[in-house]
C-alpha cells in the first residue's frame, strides 16, 4: 500500500484499491515526457491518485476534463464540480491538477501539448468512448500510455479496446488491473512483443469466460493472475 494513498482511496469514486495504486504508479513511473490527461473525473478519486503519483516524482500536471453536469443516461444525477475542488484541496494536490470543466471534445479543441498518459473514464457508451479515444490518441506521444476504465464489464470500452487497440499494431505491453486496461503506444512492434500481446489478450478472454460461466473464485483469482502476469 502506498502510504499517502490510503485516505484518497476511501474517497467516493469508482476505483478498486488495486486500480488506484496502479494509476498512482502509472503517473509516477512512465518515463515518457508530457502532460497527464484525464477524461472523466467525477469527484476526483482517480484525479487524486494520478496527481499524487506525478507529484511524488516532481512530474507533470493532471488535466482533469469533466463537465460535471448530471448525465441521467449514465446514472450521474448531481453536479460534482464543488466536490472535485474540495477533494483536490483535501489531498493537497492543487499544484498538480488543472480542472477543465468541459467535455472532452471541447477540451481537445485548443489542445496543443504532448500527452504521456491518457486516462479515459468518461461517458462509457460506445460512441462516446470511441470519440474520446479518437480525439485524444493522436496527442499521446510514442512511449506514452493509454489507460481505460471498465474494460472488462462495459460494452463500450470493451469494443473500443478491440477495434482500436487490440487489432492495431501501434500498441504493446498490455497491462490489466481489475477493470483497467493500459497499453503503451509504440512505433514498431517486434514479433516477440506481438506474441506477448496476444497471449495477454487470450488470458483476458479466458478470465472473462470463466466469470461468465460463474466458476468459483474466478473473479479474485483471475484478477490476481492478470495483475501478476501483466504489471
Ligand atoms: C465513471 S465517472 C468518472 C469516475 C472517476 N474517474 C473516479 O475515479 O471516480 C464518469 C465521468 O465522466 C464524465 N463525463 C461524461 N461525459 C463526458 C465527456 N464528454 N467528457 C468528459 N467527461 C465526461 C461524467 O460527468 C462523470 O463524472
Amino acid at each position: 500500500m502506498i502510504p499517502n494513498l490510503e485516505k484518497i482511496l476511501k474517497a467516493p469514486g469508482m476505483l478498486t484499491q488495486n486500480e488506484g495504486e496502479y494509476l498512482y504508479r502509472l503517473a509516477q513511473f512512465n518515463p515518457a515526457k508530457g502532460a497527464i490527461v484525464e477524461i472523466g473525473s467525477w469527484k476526483g478519486k482517480s484525479t487524486l491518485c494520478l496527481a499524487l503519483g506525478s507529484m511524488s516524482v516532481g512530474g507533470e500536471k493532471v488535466y482533469a476534463v469533466d463537465p460535471h453536469k448530471p448525465l441521467a443516461e449514465e446514472g450521474y444525477l448531481e453536479d460534482t464540480e464543488a466536490e472535485l475542488h474540495k477533494n483536490i484541496k483535501m489531498a493537497g494536490v492543487e499544484s498538480h491538477v488543472v480542472p477543465m470543466v468541459m467535455t472532452s471534445e471541447e477540451a481537445e479543441k485548443g489542445w496543443a501539448q504532448p500527452v504521456r498518459l491518457l486516462w479515459i473514464d468518461g461517458d462509457h457508451r460506445y460512441e462516446h468512448v470511441k470519440q474520446d479515444f479518437l480525439l485524444w490518441e493522436s496527442h499521446v506521444i510514442e512511449g506514452g500510455v493509454i489507460a481505460m476504465h471498465d474494460t472488462i464489464r462495459k460494452k463500450g470500452p470493451k469494443r473500443v479496446l478491440w477495434e482500436n487497440i487490440f487489432f492495431s499494431d501501434r500498441f504493446q505491453e498490455i497491462s490489466i488491473v481489475d477493470n483497467i486496461t493500459a497499453v503503451r503506444k509504440a512505433g514498431n512492434i517486434s514479433l516477440g512483443k506481438t506474441l506477448t500481446k496476444w497471449m495477454v489478450i487470450a488470458c483476458r478472454a479466458l478470465y472473462i469466460a470463466a466469470r461468465k460461466m460463474g466458476l468459483p473464485h474466478s473473479k479474485p483469482f483471475g484478477r490476481w493472475i492478470l495483475r501478476k502476469l501483466t504489471t
